[in-house]
């Protein structure tokens, strides 16, 4: 009798289980520090409230990170472009910046990912470009060096300055030359070290360039007829982000690569912008940022893959002049795209908690339920109770 409740019970945590490991995709933010914010201490005070648990710290100073330690929030830390050509041509400046961002607080503060350079094609400088993949290797070896194999090193791309097309996705391919020279060698290294793809992928760019796109496609409001269809494939699309995100995963397959994580370092949408464009908003703003959290914390991934993207960081906290990462793209277009008033207060209500959870659990509990019963009137009838 109670061999049988034991197995009843074991069963049924089987089937509990195997119905909530779907892992979602990790909702991360992008947050620069500046003297007129508030303190870090209470930055991440406010973060964990949010139940934001991932950081990407474009301008990772020493004492931001040290306040990060022992909070259980991952970090994505970035290497300045300045940095790529003494980095690639010796690795002790690669140990140097590590002894300064990683070896003093590792593993206190909860180091994951670190991008050597950011959106480097974007001033078509081809000799940064030449640099990329040597420097990223030497800042592998040097964690290597000391031990740390946990940390996944890898580079951020703009989507626009990678991709052929997004149209249809699965026609999409890396462009040449950068193709051949750098993103080949980096998918191999990145396949050799087990890293991540890092990639900045604005719908709202793409968009704004395609007239026939509507603003509901790239806003994340789903309806029935809303979508477009991949001509190649027949694959459905309900969202611009998705088919994005599936074009970078089709061109790394092409490539060669199809299992390589996708990170996506930067998203989101604009509150403002200094030309008065329309969709430049708080409500488009909102729309977006929930859409997007709903939307990966789902669990439901993307058409071409399952999983979806690993992480995603939106873009960003609070309003900054981010001229560090942005360089030349800095004209005053990306000073509006934070969620938060300096004062911490949301511009607009975003649940971050939210979504996920939610939605697959409506979608997984009537199953676990009646297999659960399923099993109970089996085992029940076996042991000739009914
Ligand atoms: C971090 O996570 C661990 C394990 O989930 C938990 O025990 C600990 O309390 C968390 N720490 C903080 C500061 O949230
Ligand atoms: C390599 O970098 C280290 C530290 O920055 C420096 O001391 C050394 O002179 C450099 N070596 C070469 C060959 O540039
Ligand atoms: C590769 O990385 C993933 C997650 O980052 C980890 O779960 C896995 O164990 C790693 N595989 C190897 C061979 O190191
Ligand atoms: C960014 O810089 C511009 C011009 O330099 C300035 O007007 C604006 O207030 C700055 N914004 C922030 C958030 O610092
Ligand atoms: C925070 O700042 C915003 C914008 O300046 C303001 O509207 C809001 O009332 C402030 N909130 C608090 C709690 O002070």
């Amino acid at each position: 009798m109670s061999t049988s409740l034991y197995i009843i019970t074991f069963i049924s945590l089987i089937l509990f289980l195997s119905s909530t490991t779907t892992t979602a995709t990790t909702i991360g933010v992008t947050y620069i520090p500046s003297p007129a914010l508030p303190p870090p201490e209470q930055v991440i005070a406010n973060l964990i409230s949010l139940k934001i648990t991932a950081v990407r710290l474009p301008v990772p100073n020493p004492n931001i990170i040290r306040a990060f330690s022992y909070t259980n929030i991952s970090l994505f830390l970035v290497i300045p472009n300045s940095l790529i050509p003494s980095i690639s041509a010796n690795r002790s400046a690669a140990a140097l910046w590590l002894y300064d961002h990683v070896i003093p607080f590792y593993p206190r503060a909860h180091i994951t990912a670190i991008s050597v350079g950011t959106h480097v094609l974007a001033n078509g400088d081809v000799t940064a470009a030449d640099q990329l993949v040597p420097a990223i290797r030497n800042v592998y070896r040097s964690l290597n060096d000391i031990g740390i194999k946990q940390i996944t090193v890898s580079t951020t791309f703009s989507f626009v300055n990678i991709m052929t097309t997004s149209f249809p996705p699965s026609s999409a391919e890396f462009q040449q030359p950068v193709d051949n020279f750098v993103i080949k060698p980096l998918l191999d290294l990145l396949t050799e070290t087990n890293s991540s793809f890092f990639v900045s992928l604005y719908p709202y760019f793409v968009y704004k360039l395609r007239a026939e796109i509507p603003i509901g496609f790239a806003l994340f409001q789903e309806h029935a007829y809303n979508f477009r269809e991949d001509t190649v494939t027949g694959v459905r699309y309900r969202n611009l982000f998705d088919l994005m995100v599936d074009a970078v995963i089709a061109a790394m397959a092409v490539a060669g690569h199809e299992n390589i994580p996708v990170v996506v370092a930067e998203t989101g949408w604009p509150c403002f912008d200094s030309n008065h464009e329309v969709e430049a908003r708080d409500v488009y703003a909102r729309m977006y940022l929930q859409g997007l959290v709903n939307h990966v914390r789902s669990g439901k991934g993307t058409p071409l893959r399952k999983e979806g993207p690993s992480e995603v960081y939106i873009y960003e906290m609070f309003d900054t002049n981010d001229t560090e990462t942005k360089g030349l793209q800095s004209d005053g277009a990306w000073q509006n795209w934070g969620f938060c008033y300096p004062n911490m207060s949301m511009k607009f209500g975003i649940d971050f908690s939210n979504g996920g959870s939610g939605v697959r659990e409506a979608e997984v509990k009537p199953l676990t339920v009646v297999c659960v019963l399923l099993v109970y009137f089996i085992v029940l009838k076996r042991l000739g109770f009914i």
